[in-house]
């Protein structure tokens, strides 16, 4: 019996279009080649359904979301200045992107930071520091801490403006966060890199504790502590000592942008957002208004964020691992696009240019 599956998809603005049109090809080609049917649901998200519709996260949208098995966001947002024109709790972050997240959960965000060995040269790191490529997974809570504790602004008895935001976890958010982690680990090399900041902030020594009572689960998996400002630092003198990495929301948006620093570019680094019911994949980039509708832009953080979707939504494991391959082969073959370092000798080619390439591999390797 075909599989049938229903994949909302919301492209976002600015290079989200772009960069989307690309992605949701593989859909058509399992559609094609494998007994499985995609019904791709588009959805408005973002400053483009703000403007379109009032909102960033319209109600229809809210339902074609909860209606599907799963979901592709692209990027969102626009620059400072047009986003000025939105009211502060429409504008995209705060009005459509954490309310997405808080809507189904989506507690555990995983973060690959990874480059092959022939993908290598995208990184700014020496050959010496980064060798066979980096191949670290930053897991991320993502609907706790900062983000989502209770914040004020007022005036002090004595007269002055004042702010003031929370970070705040009950332990059941924290638990469940690391078993993933340490899940993850297991899978893979068996270390599990937890990052805190116990030596200031109450909301690490507790997290710490709560990872006694889990590790307790894991004795297989060899657990190392590391202060988030110290492993800033070693991401970027030694990334080769890290497997899977888990910290809270705030260190995690930090330290996976510095991620995409030793990858190179931001567009390297595809994501998936995992809640109880449902999850949503993500590129971890922004919608980079300065190079939209240029057709520049690397749909690489797109389409792997459908690969992503393919092993964790619909346990298709060998196809996601075609997309990856796929997209992996056409960088081999020297070919880039402008938005990416690549050295001299890179084939530029354009956002479509290089969907077209990825996608005739794919159909290659499915056929
Ligand atoms: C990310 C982004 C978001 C975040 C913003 C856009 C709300 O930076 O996914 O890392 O801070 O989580
Ligand atoms: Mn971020």
């Amino acid at each position: 019996m075909t599989n049938a599956y229903k994949v909302a998809v919301l492209a976002g603005d600015a290079i989200g279009p772009e960069i989307m049109a690309q992605a949701v090809r593989v859909f058509d080609l399992l559609n094609e080649h494998r007994d499985v049917s995609f019904d791709l649901i588009d959805a408005p998200f973002g400053a483009g359904a703000y403007f379109e519709h009032g909102k960033a996260f319209p109600e229809q949208t809210k339902a074609i979301c909860d209606d599907a098995d799963a979901i592709l966001k692209g990027p969102v947002g626009l620059s400072f200045e047009e986003s000025q024109k939105i009211p502060v709790e429409e504008q995209a972050e705060r009005g459509a992107i954490l309310p997405l997240r808080a809507r189904f959960d989506t507690f555990a965000n995983f973060r690959p930071i990874y480059l092959s060995k022939d993908m290598a040269h995208f990184s700014p790191l020496k050959s010496s520091v980064i060798k066979d490529g980096i191949d670290i997974l930053l897991i991320r809570e993502l609907v706790g801490g900062l983000y989502f504790g209770e914040k004020e602004r007022g005036v002090s008895d004595t007269g002055l403006r004042f702010v003031k935001e929370t970070l705040e976890y009950n332990e059941d958010q924290i638990r469940r966060v690391l078993k993933i982690a340490f899940e993850q680990a297991q899978q893979r090399r068996g270390l599990l890199h937890n990052i805190h900041k116990s030596n200031v902030l109450m909301s690490s020594v507790f997290w710490n504790e709560v990872l006694d009572e889990v590790r307790g689960d894991y004795p297989d998996v060899e657990v190392k502590h590391m202060l988030v400002d110290a492993a800033a630092t070693a991401l970027c003198l030694n990334p080769g000592q890290f497997d899977v990495m888990v910290m809270e929301n705030m260190f995690g948006d930090i330290l996976s942008d510095q991620g995409g620093g030793i990858l190179g570019s931001l567009g390297l680094m595809p994501s998936a957002c995992i809640g109880p019911e449902k999850a949503y994949y993500e590129p971890s980039h922004g919608s980079a208004p300065d190079i939209a509708g240029k057709n520049i832009a690397n749909p690489y953080s797109m389409i792997g964020s459908v690969a992503m979707m393919l092993e964790m939504s619909f346990g298709m494991k060998a196809e996601s691992e075609a997309v990856w391959q796929s997209m992996k082969q056409v960088f081999e073959e020297g070919y880039s696009t402008a938005d990416l370092s690549s050295g001299d000798d890179a084939k530029i080619i354009a956002t479509d240019e290089f969907g077209d390439r990825v996608m005739a591999e794919l159909a290659r390797r499915l056929a």
